[in-house]
């Protein structure tokens, strides 16, 4: 099928090269042109496993395309995707500007061939229909410029010109450019968005046009049959594929995030009261996550979620319900518990080194999770600017991150390139994220190069008796 991506952020990218994958014929189109020619070469341009070889070998099997000019991507699609960037702003709504722009230019652009326009940005709740006016918008102000002075000031005064009886119907602008919005929310990890791509729980698609529908699932067979899955998912069954309405597509992904935002916080709240009695939070976790009802995943207890989608949507949902006369009161304490937990690892630092003003303080990772360079509202960012307040000195070493690719809010973090150089004088080491080859460091040598051996665990990630035995004191989340 012919698919046209726009926006080539982690989203974008990902489900276009994905696509490509499949044998669809896909053109990604973004505005920067440094990335286009970047993507052309071969080169993604953010870190994410196996993207780069599947976006080489659909550039070299010439399924995949990469353009600035939304006009050709949008006339090559029966499919065209928003997937521009929704951040947040300072009040915690989604910043709709870039859809917005998006949606009236593919208006302005359609050409009379069939169109299934989709909604893959997280965008609020109710924008399917308000992508839909924009595109119509779009494509009259477009026709505006062309069109017979009649035809004009009908539209100019707000009429549909299908519903305008004076001008015949045989005139092409009369006619509403053929199309339908769809809701298809993603719901892609950071660091396996090519994994859950081909190996999803299931595909919403929202929207109420039989004809888009049927699109969208020859465009999803391929997953949905499991073609493409993992050995270990292909005898599973087919994908489920969700079919609703447009706000309940798009209310399911906000849903999804608050619920595993909330999952975390909760046990957090629980590793917190157990610091207090004496009970082990991994042991709690195990137990009550063995519940089927619970599920183990999104139990690890530490410093809290971050990242590009927990924090935005959110507080983007708090918002709606706020903009529709409710107070959503758990919502807002899932995202109090977050703040509190960031700060933790400062207070244990606090109670271990008592005065910080003057210590070095080394952080084990910078990162919001691991396998991935995506620093977006990462827990380290808000430990790093409490303990700069109170005067201590902060390295750090990330797998990913050095000195020379790290971002301006890192300008008062010593960057080292070992995690020796980091351990050379610190006072205490943090674990902040929980990349897998922090497992493995010879710790009894990092404790060597250390002012004094203290390691504050962040994740509840490393093993409790190796650190000891290295002669750390070690401390934990809730254990
Ligand atoms: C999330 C959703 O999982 C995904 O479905 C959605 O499309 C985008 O947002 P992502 O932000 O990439 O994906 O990361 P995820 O693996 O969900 O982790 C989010 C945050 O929660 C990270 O900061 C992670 O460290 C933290 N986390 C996760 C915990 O603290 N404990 C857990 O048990 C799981």
């Amino acid at each position: 099928m012919r698919v046209c991506v726009v926006g080539t952020g982690y989203v974008g990218l990902v489900t276009g090269v994905c696509l490509a994958h499949l044998g669809h014929h896909v053109v990604c189109v973004d505005n920067n042109a440094e990335k286009v020619t970047l993507m052309q070469s071969g080169q993604s341009p953010i870190y994410e496993p196996e993207l780069t070889e599947i976006l080489q070998a659909s550039l070299q099997a010439g399924t995949l395309e990469f353009t600035t000019h939304l006009a050709a991507g949008v006339a090559h699609g029966q499919i065209v995707f928003i997937a521009v960037g929704t951040p947040a702003l300072p009040n915690g709504e989604s910043d709709t500007r870039y859809v917005e722009a998006v949606a009236r230019e593919i208006g302005s652009y359609l050409n009379g061939e069939y169109k299934v326009i989709v909604n893959k940005s997280t965008v609020p709740i109710g924008s399917g229909d308000w992508v839909r006016m924009l595109v119509l918008d779009g494509y009259a102000k477009c026709a505006l410029t062309e069109a017979p002075v009649a035809i004009r000031e009908s539209i100019a005064m707000g009429m549909s010109a299908s519903q305008d009886k004076a001008i015949p119907s045989s005139t092409p602008l009369m006619k509403e450019p053929a199309f339908d919005v769809v809701s298809n929310p993603e719901f892609l990890r950071e660091g396996s968005a090519v994994y859950d791509t081909f190996n999803p729980d299931r595909i919403v698609l929202g929207g109420s046009s039989k004809t888009a529908i049927a699109l969208m699932e020859e465009l999803y067979a391929p997953i949905v049959n499991r073609d493409c899955a993992k050995d270990h998912n292909r005898s599973l069954p087919p994908v489920p594929v969700v079919l609703t309405d447009l706000n309940s597509a798009e209310m399911i992904k906000y849903a999804a995030n608050a619920f595993l935002a909330t999952k975390i916080s909760f046990i957090n709240e629980v590793a917190n009261i157990c610091d207090r009695v004496g009970a082990d939070i991994t042991e709690v976790a195990k137990g009550i996550g063995l519940d089927s009802r619970i599920g183990s995943r999104f139990l690890q207890a530490g410093i809290g979620w971050g990242g590009s989608c927990f924090p935005k949507d959110v507080s983007a949902l708090i918002h709606t319900a706020d903009d529709y006369g409710y107070e959503a009161q758990l919502l807002k304490a899932v995202v109090q518990v977050n703040q509190h937990q960031r700060l933790l690892i400062v207070k244990k630092l606090q109670q271990t080194l008592k005065i910080l003003k003057g210590k070095t303080v080394g952080l084990l990772g910078l990162t919001f999770k691991p396998n991935t360079d995506d620093l977006r509202d990462a827990p380290a960012l808000s430990i790093i600017g409490q303990l700069s307040r109170l005067g201590a000195k902060i390295k750090a070493y990330d797998p990913i991150l050095s000195q020379a690719n790290s971002p301006h809010k890192l300008a008062d973090v010593i960057i080292d390139s070992t995690p020796e150089q980091l351990a050379e004088g610190c006072d205490a080491l943090v674990l902040v994220t929980d990349w897998q080859e922090f497992r493995d460091l010879d710790y009894a040598y990092l404790a060597t190069l250390m002012q004094s051996r203290i390691l504050i665990d962040g994740r509840n990630f490393l093993d409790q008796q190796v650190l000891e035995a290295a002669g750390f004191q070690y401390v934990g989340i809730g254990r």
